[in-house]
């Protein structure tokens, strides 16, 4: 095997005219000729080569054209490579590349099982405020009813979890429907930021949980979400898609809360169903609770062990849903936002009170807190 490329017929007169010459007129065959030559040469010489030289004057026409040209540094025949190994370490070892996969695959395992989290809260009545997608950019969110929601629940002992979908973040073939909306994209951020934020000038909520929806989603790019720095000192547990959160208290039973912006499953006779579902397959979860679809329910029923939980979906602040007229969903007036007032020293249905009007239900929580006369 030669790692050479074979002697050109030009190559082959310059550097051996003399060789060829004198092995043509000893009456040497072209095979032979050409063995000779790839053996003393240590380059593959074909005997087409030395055949097409030895027609009609051509070794001697290639010589003395070989002779006329500049001339070039005799082509040293390629060594073939004696060992491998450099190419080989050029790449990261089979064995650790292994080792790196699955370290890799234990750390993604061991975060997953750490998502569900826990929070110590004393045990005494709160309660939980549940606020439905706002859609803050969308020219169709209610803030009379927002203002109002929020006003509600600043207030010592109200906890706010928000399902997601702050803003449109419009995309692809939906951005057209910037046309109309007057809410800048930099606008919209300032008033994600005044919704979800602790600054002096934001809503001054308590924010224990808030979950990405869909439309937030869009607005993430690579390896990054917006969200999560937004929400980093001012909400307890955000995620872009799920809080699992348990609420532990001194001598009562833990409540488990499950947050997500949807749930899988849909019915036409409860808009809780995706919800409900996963409460009763859910091996702990008290109280689940999504938006996304616009339209809200509840369902609060017993299920194996005794627990109680409630299923809740929030209609949202958006009104005026361009995407509902098109498609004849109901749009629905009421169910944008809920209190949920709990106390932890109760045990069974009555353990969670859910409250559809806020300031309902944070004059409820006031009156359970209040000291005993
Ligand atoms: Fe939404």
């Amino acid at each position: 095997m030669y790692d050479s490329d074979p002697w050109t017929a030009i190559e082959l007169a310059r550097a051996h005219f003399e060789t060829l010459t004198r092995l043509r007129d000893a009456g040497k065959k072209e095979t032979a000729i050409s063995r000779k030559i790839t053996e003393i040469s240590g380059r593959p010489c074909k005997r087409s080569t030395v055949r097409w030289l030895f027609e009609e004057g051509n070794l001697e026409r290639m010589a003395r054209e070989a002779s006329q040209a500049a001339p070039v540094a005799p082509l040293e025949p390629l060594q073939a490579p004696q060992d491998r190994s450099p190419i080989t370490d050029a790449e990261e070892p089979l064995s650790e590349l292994l080792a790196r996969r699955m370290g890799e695959t234990r750390r993604k395992i061991k975060k997953e099982a750490a998502r569900v989290k826990v929070c110590k809260m004393p045990a005494e009545p709160f309660a939980l405020a549940f606020f439905g997608d706002p859609h803050l950019d969308d020219p169709g969110c209610r803030w009379d009813l927002l203002m109002r929601d929020v006003k509600a629940c600043k207030q010592q002992g109200i906890y706010c979890v928000s399902v997601g979908d702050h803003q449109n973040h419009w995309i692809g073939r939906l951005a057209k429907l910037y046309a109309g909306q007057g809410t800048t994209a930099s606008e919209g951020w300032r008033l994600a930021e005044w919704f979800l934020g602790n600054a002096d000038d934001s809503a001054g909520l308590d924010w224990l949980i808030a979950v990405g929806g869909n439309h937030d989603a869009w607005s993430h790019s690579l390896g990054f979400d917006p969200y999560a720095t937004l929400c980093r000192d001012s909400v307890k547990y955000y995620d872009d898609a799920e809080v699992r959160l348990r609420l532990t208290f001194e001598d009562c039973e833990p409540l488990t809360l499950l947050v997500r912006h949807d749930f899988p499953g849909r019915s036409w006779f409860h808009a809780s169903h995706g919800p409900a579902k996963a409460a009763m397959l859910d091996h702990e979860a008290d109280i689940l609770a999504a938006g996304h679809l616009h339209s809200w329910a509840i369902l609060q029923q017993e299920v194996s062990g005794g627990r109680c939980p409630v299923a809740l979906r929030l209609r949202g602040y958006k009104h005026a849903d361009h995407f509902a007229r098109e498609r004849g969903f109901l749009e629905q007036e009421h169910g944008q936002g809920a209190i949920l007032v709990i106390d932890p020293r109760a045990y069974g249905p009555g353990r969670v009170s859910v409250f559809w009007n806020m300031e309902a239900g944070a004059a409820y929580l006031s009156a359970l807190r209040a000291p005993k006369k």
